[in-house]
């Protein structure tokens, strides 16, 4: 009896410590001259506030009150949001030397290090950055000679829409596999059937490290991370590294040296150029990396697809007068190409208001400071999480007029040629801005030109119209699933 109760006041004590403990440090960290914020529940801080359905409207109201820069302490974590164009400029485009590296991320981590380029830092960070950009651009990653890969995927993907003979389905498996071959080709030579075992893999993986739920835990109480044999739990690159390792070796048995056909190839010259220098790239960075271009590429230009089509679906006189200018410009011969976008600025509008409104990435990836910094009259302690909120700027009213309204003509002049703000900045800003920025942009103009070239898009019903609801919570900013038809134009495709 004498021991329940004495183990029973153990662990009230241990509970009442441990609620007082995460009390204190939530006060202690908001005292230190740190941003202000909304007022803190016992050990759970601001969690609540961020469980809500749609954190953007959440974090517009902490800016209406708190200002550009605020903070939120989740769970164990002290997390800034840097709001509004000039302070994320002055923030990560003046400040960037101390305000570019990455918190762990555990989604792309492995055994608790960084992998690839969306996690690592420093000089890490740099290397593989810098490395992977110059090897993708020599197969054309990022210019006009990227063209043929896009449209070989978009050919497919108009045969599979038109294999459905106008009836209801979800397109959305259909761009996660053209997407992500343009990005097999690159990297392997190679493209893969949807039901691929390999590409199934990858695919189902991307998405669950995107959702990454466990890993949120993490996040919210960093100090998790020294339990290393709960980090297998957590860290969900098991499965990709697997599928990736196994293309990754068929490809090193068929190694010729001199020979490059691909961003692998690329990776084993270097692997062995410098096989016995420490820094050298891995394979399995090398593997990280490719996780990386699969998942940072494949998810975000997929839902900006999405999106896409619901508002033309939603409001069919921008399809129509989409398509005015693909036959104006286009015709019905040929498909659309790259050479084409600067004679049709509509387009390019609407797909920079898709990508406006839309912002699939509306928080950017955290950042971290690397040293003590004062800014903007407050104190950020070293490893602070920074939240880039690029939702502030693209849906700022003082820029954009009416900025919840899909309108595409806000990005064109009174004679209808395309102006870019500096605050369009879907991509982010800084050293960390996106890799594929003009790679996805390419990607989207070649898909929507070559889709409303040959089909009209509808709705699977008068009934069934796809809502502007989003999906819950999630880092990416992705519609609720629907249905659409398509109905041909009657053109050869
Ligand atoms: C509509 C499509 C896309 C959007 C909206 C988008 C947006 C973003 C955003 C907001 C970031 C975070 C930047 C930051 O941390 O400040 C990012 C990072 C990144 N994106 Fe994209 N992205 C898209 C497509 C792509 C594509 C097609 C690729 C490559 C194939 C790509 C590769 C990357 C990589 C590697 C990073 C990490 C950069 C770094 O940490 O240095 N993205 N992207």
């Amino acid at each position: 009896m004498l021991e329940t109760v004495l183990s029973f006041g153990s662990v009230t004590v241990f509970l009442f410590t441990f609620v007082l403990a995460l009390t204190v440090y939530h006060t202690v960290t908001r005292t230190r001259g740190s941003p202000p914020g909304p007022p803190l529940w016992p050990v759970i801080g601001n969690l609540h506030l961020v469980l809500r359905k749609d954190t953007r409207n959440m974090l517009r109201e902490m800016r209406n009150k708190y200002g550009d820069i605020f903070s939120l302490n989740i769970g164990y974590s002290h997390w800034i949001f840097i709001n509004g164009y000039d302070v994320l400029k002055d923030m990560f485009v003046k400040n960037g030397d101390v305000t570019s590296e990455r918190p762990y991320l555990p989604a792309l981590s492995n055994q608790g290090n960084p992998l690839g380029i969306v996690s690592s830092s420093g000089h890490q960070w740099t290397t593989y950055r810098k490395f992977t950009l110059c090897k993708l651009r020599y197969f054309g990653f990022g210019s006009i000679r990227i063209e043929k890969s896009i449209q070989q995927e978009v050919i497919l993907c108009l045969q599979a829409i038109g294999s459905h003979n106008q009836e209801p389905f979800d397109i959305q498996d259909l761009f996660i596999t053209s997407i992500s071959n343009i990005i097999s080709l690159l990297l392997f030579n190679k493209r893969f059937d949807a039901d691929d075992v390999s590409m199934k893999r990858i695919a189902t993986n991307m998405s669950r490290s995107v959702e990454n739920v466990h890993g949120l835990w993490f996040l919210l109480f960093p100090f998790l991370r020294k339990l290393s044999w709960a980090l297998p739990l957590i860290e969900t690159f098991g499965a990709e590294k697997h599928a990736l390792g196994k293309l990754y070796n068929r490809h090193l048995s068929t190694y010729q040296d001199g020979v490059v056909r691909d961003f692998t190839d690329f990776c084993i010259q270097e692997q062995k150029k410098k096989k016995d220098n420490e820094d050298s790239l891995t394979e399995l960075q090398c593997l990280g990396i490719m996780r990386d271009l699969y998942e940072a590429g494949t998810e975000t230009t997929t839902t900006a697809m999405l999106w896409m089509l619901i508002h033309l679906i939603r409001q069919p006189e921008i399809q129509d007068r989409i398509r005015t200018e693909i036959d104006d410009v286009v015709g019905s011969d040929r498909l659309p190409s790259l050479l084409d976008r600067c004679k049709m600025p509509f387009t390019q509008a609407t797909i920079m208001e898709v990508l406006r409104l839309e912002n699939v990435v509306p928080f950017a990836v955290p950042h971290k400071v690397e040293k003590d910094l004062m800014f903007g009259g407050y104190f950020f302690p070293k490893s602070a999480m920074l939240w880039l909120n690029l939702d502030s700027v693209v849906k700022d009213a003082g820029i954009w007029k009416d900025p919840e309204y899909f309108r595409p003509s806000r990005f064109l002049d009174e004679e209808g040629n395309l102006t870019k703000k500096e605050e369009f900045i879907p991509f982010s800003l800084g050293r960390r801005v996106c890799l594929g920025e003009s790679m996805a942009m390419s990607m989207l103009f070649l898909f929507l030109t070559s889709m409303l070239q040959k089909f009209i898009f509808l709705p699977a019903s008068a009934e069934e119209m796809p809502v502007l609801d989003c999906v819950y919570g999630e880092f990416i900013h992705r519609p609720l699933s629907y249905k659409l038809r398509a109905v041909p134009r009657n053109l050869t495709i």
